[in-house]
């Protein structure tokens, strides 16, 4: 009988691309996805950690199975991830939720088929977590959902240590994937009518700094090199080693978009140091000139942290102005988690919660108001946007453009994959609204 599975994942982009490749494993086992969770013979968490609410939610949603799995005992549920590779997660989650069957980590992602195969074979509860990171391990079967957009890692682990992150505990350190193997990933996508392709790491700006002799820069040539029409987007760039290399290389090539996904985390030169960044305001607002002195209309988007211990009214206002000078596009805004094991966990001045929740209440409003005017901007302006889906509620497709905003239209046909022209019509937040001009296809 057909076997089926439900992935359900926490977390980033990289999570997000780990699960498609946890999913192809499934299916070499012989497994079929299936969007609700009653139908699964196999449920899988892969889990976050970064903030706490991350865990919980994980947490929260396992503990709600142990029903199911008492109704039907047949049911396999695996749990992997992040959080598996924090210390004494593993035997917490033992002890609370006897009922998991398999448990594996991130650095051992690839195994999780043997994993699943020992449990089949009769074995009652399967636990294998890596501590230490090891050779990568290539893997070209992962099944994709994300069409037209296609993830690709170019790199794993990170060797920052921000003080308030928890990742180089759980990913391990950098490890660059072989540059002929991303350029042969990435041909093979385009071949197969992917539109957009978005390289991964932590940091990919530390891309080949372990010994690969080959810069991010120059890798992002090879990949902008190949032919075909398709967009190429990367992430996170980290602003302590962000570069000209990099900027001269997007000039070079049409393809790259003219988006850049930049962390500043705080505007405050005493909190960068507390979170061990490395860089200043001003070298930050430095890179941000001179990509605008390559791209007047590049659009930049970032994270942000407040409430980091130690944090102040004086420091926080420091965002504030850092974030008008930068005039971001948009930016995913944090209030600061504490993750033990960290060296931020550790300090004093641990700022109280109304105090975090006002300041991010200021923060979004302030990030929201930079959205709207650069929106209004667009009314009456024609642009590119790559339709990436269909919104059911609002009845019309929609896509990002080149700087990554996001359009929406009608069409009485499929568009999805389609690069089409648009023109706008009308603002709202985020989002543009636009007439359809003409899609690629026609
Ligand atoms: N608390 C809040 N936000 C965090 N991030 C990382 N660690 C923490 C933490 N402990 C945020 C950073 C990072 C993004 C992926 O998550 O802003 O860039
Ligand atoms: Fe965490 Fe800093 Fe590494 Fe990003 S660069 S994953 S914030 S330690």
């Amino acid at each position: 009988m057909d076997k089926k599975y439900k992935i359900i994942t926490y977390g980033c982009q990289m999570n997000l691309h780990e699960s498609e490749k946890m999913a192809g494993m499934l299916q070499q086992l012989g497994y079929t996805p299936t969007e609700t969770i009653e139908d699964a013979d196999l449920i899988l968490f892969n889990t976050c950690c970064i903030r706490e609410n991350a865990e919980n939610h994980a947490f929260g949603n396992i503990g709600a199975l142990k029903q199911m799995k008492k109704k039907n005992p047949n049911l396999i549920i695996a749990v992997g991830g992040c959080m598996m590779q924090e210390k004494g997660k593993a035997e917490t989650l033992k002890e609370k939720f006897p009922f998991i069957d398999v448990m594996f980590g991130t650095l051992n992602l690839e195994e999780l088929g043997a994993l699943i195969r020992e449990k089949l074979a009769g074995k009652k509860r399967v636990v294998r977590i890596r501590e230490k990171e090891g050779e990568i391990v290539e893997f070209d079967g992962a099944y994709r959902t994300s069409y037209p957009n296609a993830w690709v890692n170019i790199m794993y682990g990170c060797n920052n240590f921000c003080s308030y992150c928890i990742v180089p505990y759980v990913r391990g350190r950098e490890r660059s994937r072989k540059p002929e193997n991303i350029v042969a990933e990435v041909k093979r996508l385009v071949a197969e009518g992917y539109k957009e392709i978005t390289l991964l790491g932590q940091n990919v700006n530390s891309y080949g700094m372990d010994g690969l002799g080959v810069s991010f820069a120059e890798l992002l040539d090879m990949i902008a090199s190949i032919e075909g029409k398709f967009r190429l987007r990367f992430m996170t760039s980290h602003p302590k080693d962000f570069n000209e290399d990099v900027v001269k290389v997007m000039q070079k090539h049409r393809k790259i978009m003219r988006l850049v996904h930049l962390p500043v985390q705080s505007g405050s030169n005493d909190i960068l140091k507390a979170m061990n960044r490395r860089y200043t305001r001003e070298k930050y607002l430095a890179e941000v000139e001179m990509l605008r002195s390559y791209f007047p209309d590049a659009e930049l988007t970032t994270d942000i942290i407040v409430g980091f211990p130690g944090e102040t009214e004086e420091d926080y206002l420091l965002t504030e102005d850092l974030v008008k000078k930068a005039d971001f596009a948009s930016a995913f805004t944090f209030i600061y988690s504490k993750r033990q094991g960290t060296k931020a966990a550790e300090m004093e001045n641990q700022i109280p919660e109304d105090v975090q929740k006002d300041r991010i209440m200021r923060l979004v409003e302030l990030v929201n108001s930079l959205t709207r005017a650069k929106s209004e901007k667009y009314i009456g302006k024609e642009v590119e946007i790559l339709c990436e889906g269909y919104d059911e509620k609002k009845g019309l497709y929609l896509g990002r453009d080149e700087y990554g905003r996001m359009g929406y239209f009608a069409s009485d046909r499929d568009e999805v994959g389609n690069f089409v022209r648009l023109k706008i019509t009308k603002a709202n937040g985020i989002s543009l609204y636009g007439e359809l001009l003409s899609s690629e296809n026609e």
